[in-house]
C-alpha cells in the first residue's frame, strides 16, 4: 500500500499549452514529444492537441526530473510507447504483490494493484498480454471489466515446494503460471487468495506478484521467487501492450460522417479495431506517416533502401520501378535481379549453331545415300534377275501345276547360312563353295555359290535352270531352287549327307566296302546317267562325271550331283566346238581332240568311275615314282592279262574273278577312244544289272554295315571334298592345261 500512496504523491507539472484551433492541431507547436516518447496525433498534449479528449495526455516532471506522459484524464497511467501502424501502444502497469511474515505468521505487506483504462481509448491486447503470477504457493484471480457492470474472473496457481524443478525462461505452473485475457478488457485487478499464503515456503519464498503483462518482455528468473527482484528490478512496473481505437463505430458507419472521420489523409486507409469497437487508420502501402494528418501519408522512397532494386531504380508515388540497365534483363517481379540478355557469348553461339548445321547436313546427306544405296541394290537385284532369265522363270512356274521350284531371295539364303559362314561350307573350291544351309522350314539345303560366272551362258541360265529343276529321278540330286537377284545365280540343292562316293573309295576310313555295294552303286548312277541322256531331246550331257561329283544319301544310295553346271548338249555343234570341259582323267579324249561332245563322253568319264570302284585308285595316282592315268594303266593292264595286280584286294578276295571281269570288260567298252563304238548308257545300266543279278547272293537293299559303321565320320581330307564343286570355269582350265 505504501507504494501506492508514494506514487500518488508524486508531484505533476502541467507543461503543455492549450490551444483553439482544432483543425491544424499539429502543426501549431504542440508538443510531439515528451521525455523519450513519440506523442504523435491523435495523441496529444493539452488542449486542442488531440483528436479529442481521451487521446489527450499530459506531460509531466517526476522528482528526477524526467518528463513521462500520462493520461490525462483521472489516471495514472504512463504511456512509454505510441505506435500508429498497428494502433497499439504501450504503457505501465503496476506489480500486484503480498508477502508473509513467519514471525507474525501473518500477511504484513501487501499491493493490490489495478489498471483503470476506462477513459481512455486503450484495450488491453489479449494476443500479446499474459496475466501472469509468480510465488512459491500462489493463487491469483483477475477481475476484469470492458466499461461495462459485468465481471469477467480469471487466474492461475503456481506451486512450488523447494527450489528444485524451477527453470529459467519457463512459466509452466511452477514458481509462475500465465493464462490468457479475453478480447476488449480496459479494467482489471488482482486478489490473492489467502489460503495460498507461503506460510509453508516463507523459508525460502516469503512473496507472490501477479500483473497483466507484455509476454514478449517477460523472461521468468528463478530468483523472481527467493528475492524481490521482480519487482524492484521493474520500479514496481512492468509494460503492457494496449490496443487503441476511434470512436466506437466501424470503419464503413465512420466514414459516412466526414467531418468527424479521422483517416483525412489521402493514401491512407481504415482498419476495424479486432480489440473491442472502433476503428484505426494506416497508410496505405508505399506509403508512411501519420494518416491522421492532411497529407500525413508520404510516399516512400524505396529507391534509398539499396536492397530492394539491385537494377535501375525509379521511385513512383506508393511503389517503384526497378529495370535493368541496357543488354540485361529481368528474372523476378520487379526485384532487379538483372542479368545479361545472353550470358552466351556470341561466337559460342554461332559455333553452335555451325555445329548443328554441319550435323543436320551430315545426318541429311547419309539419309539420301542410304536410300540412294537401297534403290542401286535393288535395281542391280532386278538387272540381274532379268539378265538370268528370273521372268520367264516366274511364268513357267505360274503357268505349271505342283512345279516345285523356288525362287530364293538373297537375304532367304544369308539367313540359311547365318550370312555364309565359313563353318557351314561343305566343300570349296577355287571358285566358289557348296554351305549348308537351313531353310525357314527348317529343310536341309546345299547351296552352291561361285565366284565367277561364264559370260555365254546368261542368256540361257533360266532356261536351263528351268530344264533342270524339272528332272526328277531317285538318283539325281534335285534342284530345288536359285537365287538369281545376285551378280552370280546361286543354286540351291536337296541336301546329301553322306558325302561323295569319292570319299567313299578313297577314304582310309573306309575299310571293307563291298563288291555288292559297289555294283549297286555303280548301277545306280548309271541309271540316272542314263535317265539325263534320255530325258529331254537335245539330250542332256552331264559332262562333269566323276566319283566325287556322284554323292551319297543316308542309305547310301547315289545321287548323281553337279549337273546344274553342264549344258544341254548343243543342236548346233560348232556353236560349243571350242568349249571344253570336264576334269582331268575322267576327260573323253576324242571330245579334248575334237571339240564335240557328246553323251558318250559321259560314258568315257563313266568308265573310269567303274575302275576307280574295282581298283581303289584315283583317277590320276602316284605310282612310286610318276602319276599316272588309272584309264591308261588298267587297260594296259587287262591287254597284258595282268588285271588281278591292279584290282583292289578286298574285292579280289571276295567274289568270282567272272563277275569282276565282266566289269572289267564293261569298263574296257566304255573307255574306248572312240565314242561312236561306247555303248549307250542305258546299256551300260542294264548290264551292270545283269552282272549283280549273277551274284551269288541276291540283293538286299540294305547298307552293309561295314560300311556305314566306318564312314560315318566325314572325311577329314579337306582336298577330297573340294573336287566336288568346280565350278564350270575351273573345269574348263584344268582340261585345257591337261590337255596342253
Ligand atoms: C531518480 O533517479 C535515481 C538515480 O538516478 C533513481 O535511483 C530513482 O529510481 C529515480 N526516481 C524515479 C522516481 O525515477
Ligand atoms: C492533466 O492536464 C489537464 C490539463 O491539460 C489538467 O486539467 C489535469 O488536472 C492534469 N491531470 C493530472 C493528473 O495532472
Ligand atoms: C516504441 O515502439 C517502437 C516500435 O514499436 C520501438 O522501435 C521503440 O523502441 C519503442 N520505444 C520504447 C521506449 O519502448
Ligand atoms: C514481521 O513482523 C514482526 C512483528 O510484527 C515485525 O517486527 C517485523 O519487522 C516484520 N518483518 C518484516 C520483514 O516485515
Ligand atoms: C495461511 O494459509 C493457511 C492455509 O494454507 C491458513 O491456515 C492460515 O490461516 C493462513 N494465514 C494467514 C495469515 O492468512
Ligand atoms: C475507472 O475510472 C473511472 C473514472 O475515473 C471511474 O468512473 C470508474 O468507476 C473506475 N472503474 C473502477 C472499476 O474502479
Ligand atoms: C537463473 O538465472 C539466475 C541469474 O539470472 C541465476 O542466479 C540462477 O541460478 C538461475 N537459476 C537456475 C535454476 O539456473
Ligand atoms: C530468459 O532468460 C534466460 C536466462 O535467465 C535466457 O537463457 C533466455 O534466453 C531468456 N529468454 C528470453 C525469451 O529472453
Ligand atoms: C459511442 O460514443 C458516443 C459518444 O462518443 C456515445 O454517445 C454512444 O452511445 C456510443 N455508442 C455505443 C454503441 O457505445
Ligand atoms: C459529424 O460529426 C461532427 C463532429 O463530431 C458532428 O458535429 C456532426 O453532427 C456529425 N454529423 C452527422 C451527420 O452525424
Ligand atoms: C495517393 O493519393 C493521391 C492524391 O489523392 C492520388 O492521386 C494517388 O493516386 C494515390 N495513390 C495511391 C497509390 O492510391
Ligand atoms: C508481379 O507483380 C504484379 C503487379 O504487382 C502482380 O500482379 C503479379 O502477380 C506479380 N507476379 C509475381 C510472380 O509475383
Amino acid at each position: 500500500m505504501d507504494w501506492l500512496l508514494l506514487y500518488h504523491l508524486f508531484i505533476t507539472v502541467l507543461i503543455s499549452v492549450p490551444y483553439s484551433l482544432a483543425e491544424a492541431p499539429q502543426s501549431l507547436g504542440c508538443q510531439t514529444t515528451c521525455g523519450d516518447v513519440n506523442i504523435p496525433y491523435p495523441f496529444g498534449i493539452g488542449q486542442g492537441c488531440a483528436l479529442s479528449k481521451e487521446f489527450e495526455l499530459n506531460c509531466t516532471r517526476d522528482k528526477n526530473g524526467t518528463y513521462k506522459a500520462f493520461t490525462s484524464e483521472s489516471s495514472d497511467v504512463e504511456v512509454v510507447n505510441i505506435s500508429l501502424f498497428q494502433g497499439q501502444a504501450r504503457v505501465k502497469n503496476w506489480i500486484s504483490w503480498q508477502c508473509y511474515n513467519s514471525t507474525a505468521n501473518e500477511i504484513s505487506d501487501y499491493s493490490w494493484g489495478e489498471l483503470n483504462l476506462t477513459t481512455t481509448p486503450f484495450r488491453f491486447s489479449s494476443t500479446q498480454n499474459k496475466f501472469t503470477a509468480i510465488g512459491a504457493q500462489t493463487l491469483a484471480y483477475f477481475y476484469l471489466q470492458n466499461g461495462k457492470p459485468l465481471w469477467y474472473r480469471t487466474g492461475c496457481v503456481s506451486v512450488c515446494l523447494s527450489m528444485q524443478g524451477l527453470v529459467n525462461g519457463s512459466c509452466s505452473g511452477i514458481g509462475c503460471c500465465q493464462t490468457a485475457i479475453p478480447l476488449g478488457m480496459n479494467y482489471y485487478t488482482v486478489r490473492f487468495d489467502g489460503n495460498f499464503n507461503s506460510s509453508d515456503v516463507s523459508s525460502f519464498s516469503r512473496c507472490s506478484y501477479a500483473v497483466l503483462i507484455d509476454a514478449n518482455s517477460f523472461n521468468f528468473s528463478t530468483t523472481y521467487i527467493t528475492t524481490t527482484n521482480f519487482w524492484y528490478g521493474n520500479n514496481g512496473q512492468v509494460p503492457v501492450v494496449v490496443d487503441w481505437s476511434i470512436g466506437n463505430e466501424t470503419c464503413q458507419a465512420a466514414q459516412r460522417n466526414k467531418t468527424s472521420y479521422a483517416c483525412v489523409s489521402s493514401n491512407s486507409s481504415c482498419i476495424d479495431s479486432t480489440n473491442g469497437p472502433g476503428y484505426f487508420c494506416n497508410c496505405d502501402k508505399g506509403y508512411e506517416g501519420n494518416p491522421y494528418l492532411p497529407g500525413g501519408c508520404k510516399d516512400i522512397d524505396e529507391c534509398l533502401n539499396k536492397s530492394t532494386c539491385s537494377g535501375i531504380c525509379t521511385n513512383t508515388p506508393g511503389s517503384f520501378i526497378c529495370s535493368c540497365p541496357r543488354g540485361k534483363h529481368q528474372v523476378g517481379n520487379n526485384t532487379g535481379d538483372c542479368y545479361n540478355n545472353s550470358r552466351i557469348p556470341l561466337w559460342v553461339k554461332m559455333l553452335i549453331g555451325i555445329c548443328v548445321c554441319i550435323v543436320v547436313v551430315l545426318i541429311l546427306s547419309s539419309f539420301i545415300y542410304l536410300v540412294h544405296e537401297r534403290r542401286k541394290i535393288a535395281t542391280m537385284k532386278e538387272k540381274y534377275f532379268r539378265e538370268y532369265g528370273g521372268q520367264l522363270l516366274y511364268q513357267e512356274m505360274k503357268s505349271k501345276q505342283g512345279f516345285t521350284f523356288t525362287i530364293f531371295k538373297e537375304e532367304e539364303l544369308k539367313e540359311a547360312t547365318n550370312n555364309f559362314d565359313a563353318k557351314n561350307i561343305l566343300g570349296e573350291g577355287g571358285n566358289g563353295a557348296v554351305y549348308k544351309g537351313t531353310l525357314i522350314n527348317n529343310e536341309d539345303v546345299a547351296i552352291k555359290r561361285c565366284k565367277t560366272f561364264d559370260e555365254r551362258q546368261k542368256k540361257e541360265f533360266g532356261k536351263e535352270i528351268l530344264i533342270l529343276s524339272q528332272i526328277n529321278h531317285k538318283n539325281i540330286v534335285r534342284i530345288l531352287g536359285c537365287c538369281l537377284e545376285v551378280e552370280i545365280p546361286i543354286l540351291v540343292y536337296e541336301f546329301i549327307p553322306k558325302g561323295t562316293l569319292f570319299d567313299l573309295i578313297h577314304s582310309y576310313h573306309t575299310s571293307h566296302f563291298s563288291l555288292s555295294s559297289r555294283l549297286r552303286i555303280a548301277q545306280e548312277a548309271a541309271e540316272a546317267l542314263a535317265y539325263l541322256h534320255s530325258w529331254a531331246s537335245p539330250p542332256i550331257v552331264h559332262r562333269d562325271v566323276k566319283s566325287s561329283n556322284i554323292l551319297l544319301d543316308e542309305n547310301f544310295m547315289a545321287k548323281v550331283s553337279d549337273f546344274g553346271a553342264s549344258v544341254l548338249a548343243p543342236s548346233d555343234q560348232d556353236q560349243f566346238a571350242t568349249l571344253v570341259q570336264g576334269t582331268r582323267g575322267y576327260l573323253d579324249p576324242e571330245y579334248m581332240q575334237t571339240g564335240q561332245l557328246t553323251v558318250k563322253s559321259d560314258v568315257y568319264s563313266f568308265g573310269v568311275v567303274l575302275i576307280e570302284l574295282l581298283t581303289r585308285k584315283k583317277a590320276f595316282y602316284w605310282d612310286g615314282a610318276e602319276e599316272r592315268s588309272l584309264s591308261s594303266a588298267f587297260l594296259s593292264a587287262m591287254k597284258v592279262n595282268k588285271l588281278r595286280e591292279v584290282l583292289d584286294d578286298q574285292i579280289l578276295n571276295e567274289e568270282s574273278m567272272n563277275l569282276i571281269s565282266g566289269v572289267a570288260e564293261l569298263a574296257r567298252e566304255c573307255l574306248n577312244m572312240e565314242g561312236e563304238k561306247r555303248p549307250e548308257m542305258r546299256e551300260v545300266a542294264e548290264t551292270l544289272d545283269r552282272l549283280r543279278k549273277t551274284m551269288k547272293h541276291p540283293w538286299v537293299h540294305e547298307i552293309p554295315e561295314e560300311i556305314e559303321s566306318l564312314i560315318c565320320e566325314p572325311s577329314t581330307n579337306k582336298e577330297l571334298e573340294i573336287t566336288s564343286y568346280r565350278s564350270l570355269e575351273e573345269k574348263a582350265m584344268l582340261t585345257i592345261e591337261s590337255g596342253r
